[in-house]
């Protein structure tokens, strides 16, 4: 693989140009980022068993055909972006969505025998061979849940709830939920068909995008974001009447009342129609402008048809997932607060105390306190920097004359306050200090 040449050579501290890099559209997540990764899903674990969610753990390879069979062969996904791999007989892929394989690990261990509503919550690495971008990567991870069971519209509801408190929860102000209906499979049949007629003499003025999409998924040229494709849409004034059953209609209209009864703020929007084939009636996107292009950190809707499609019986079904990386872009932007550990940082001056050192480390840590030294042997001075440069709230000090009266120094940083700690009470003490 091509190395990027820039990148390869142009760190200021480098001496070296890089032998390896990332691969293209795949991402290290860093500490900083993983530690606000790791706030925001121990945010969500709280919300999803509140909500009364399980975890579930699917693996990341599943055979390939589960993807056609669920996203549909002619959606975006399945024919431009899957990695799939070979292996002798074998066709897999790596997973590019969750709902699919959840579906098929519902089914497999017979959830649809035991449990009449079933609802499960996951976080994991996803995989699509996408033009890279700002907030469009191969490798990302979602976070999502999925509510197997039931067609009762207070479930959507649930659902969008369930999303809409998860991004308050960590923090995020300001994003928008955009809801639509696409109707039953028989509906959307029928609104296919309707929008084929008025659009196949246009053709022509839509953007090749929308050209080529005409054929496979006509719904698609309804959510292009061109500004021309747009009017054009806008000018045929579809109204969802025109192509919704009673049933349909009723099921969003209580979609809508249950989501205003819990006072969850939305917009209703006929672009959105998504872009896997299993999607009927309710369909949503969470959006947040300070993403750019790929402006939406979540989205979800009902698959009422895909249990049966995958061999199950017909089961009523709804769910979410949110791009993670889109989520901590926004989270950074927002400066999200996350609750870090705070660190006690232990400095030890002269061989002896760093002996003694090792010890009392051992000990805080073995208490689940965030603490830390840097083995460098330094001077106070030096030490005293590190241990600002890592933002520690706590320093503990040992040189050779508190060793000898068995005492350690513990010193505020903010007030700059120390005092003498017995070496046996340190743990006590920084425990009673610190907010962990
Ligand atoms: P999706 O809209 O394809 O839906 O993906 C959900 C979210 O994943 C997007 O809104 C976006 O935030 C993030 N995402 C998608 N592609 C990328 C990418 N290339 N790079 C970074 N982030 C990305 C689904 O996958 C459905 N399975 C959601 C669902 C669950 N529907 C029902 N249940």
């Amino acid at each position: 693989m091509a190395l990027d040449i820039a990148k390869a050579t142009s760190h200021p501290f480098r001496k070296m140009p890089l032998l390896f890099q990332s691969v293209r559209g795949t991402k290290d997540i860093l500490p900083n980022d993983a530690e606000i990764l790791h706030d925001i899903e121990s945010q969500a674990r709280i919300l999803f068993s509140a909500y009364g969610y399980g975890e579930i753990i699917t693996p990341i390879l599943e055979e390939r055909d589960l993807f056609i069979r669920s996203l549909g062969k002619d959606s975006e996904v399945i024919n431009k972006q899957m990695f799939i791999i070979e292996r002798g007989q074998d066709l897999l892929a790596l997973r590019p969505e969750a709902t699919a394989g959840v579906i098929r690990a519902y089914l497999e261990n017979n959830f649809n025998h035991i449990d009449a509503l079933s609802k499960f919550y996951y976080f994991g690495p996803m995989f699509r061979a996408e033009r890279p971008q700002k907030g469009r990567l191969r490798q990302f991870n979602h976070l999502g849940v999925e509510a197997i069971g039931s067609l009762n519209p207070l479930l959507d509801a649930e659902v969008i709830s369930l999303a809409d408190t998860i991004l308050r929860k960590i923090g995020i102000s300001g994003f928008k939920i955009k809801i639509n209906t696409l109707g039953c499979a028989n509906d959307k049949k029928k609104f296919g068909e309707k929008l084929r007629i008025l659009l196949k003499s246009k053709l022509s003025l839509f953007c090749s995008d929308c050209q080529e999409r005409f054929n496979r998924n006509v719904f698609r040229l309804i959510d292009c974001k061109n500004a021309s494709c747009r009017n054009i849409i806008a000018g045929l004034k579809l109204k969802r009447q025109d192509y919704l059953c009673k049933d349909c209609f009723e099921h969003f209209a209580a979609v809508l009342e249950n989501l205003k009864n819990i006072g969850i703020e939305y917009e209703e929007s006929p672009q959105i129609v998504r872009g896997l084939d299993y999607y009927t009636r309710t369909v949503f996107e969470i959006t947040h402008s300070s993403l750019g292009a790929q402006d939406a950190l979540g989205a979800g809707g009902r698959y009422d048809n895909l249990v049966a499609e995958l061999g199950g019986a017909p089961s009523g079904a709804i769910g979410f997932a949110f791009g993670v990386e889109r989520l901590l872009l926004v989270s950074k932007c927002q400066s999200v607060k996350v609750s870090k550990k705070d660190l006690v940082f232990l400095i030890t001056l002269g061989k002896e105390a760093e002996k003694e050192g090792v010890k009392l480390l051992h000990n805080l840590r073995q208490a689940g306190i965030k603490s830390d030294t840097d083995y460098e042997n330094r001077s106070l001075k030096g030490a005293m920097r590190r241990a600002n440069d890592l933002g520690a709230k706590h320093v503990l000090i040992l040189g050779e004359n508190e060793l000898k009266k068995n005492m350690v120094m513990l010193k505020d940083m903010k007030s700059g306050e120390q005092r003498e700690v017995k070496i046996e009470n340190i743990v006590y003490e920084c425990q009673r200090v610190i907010v962990s």
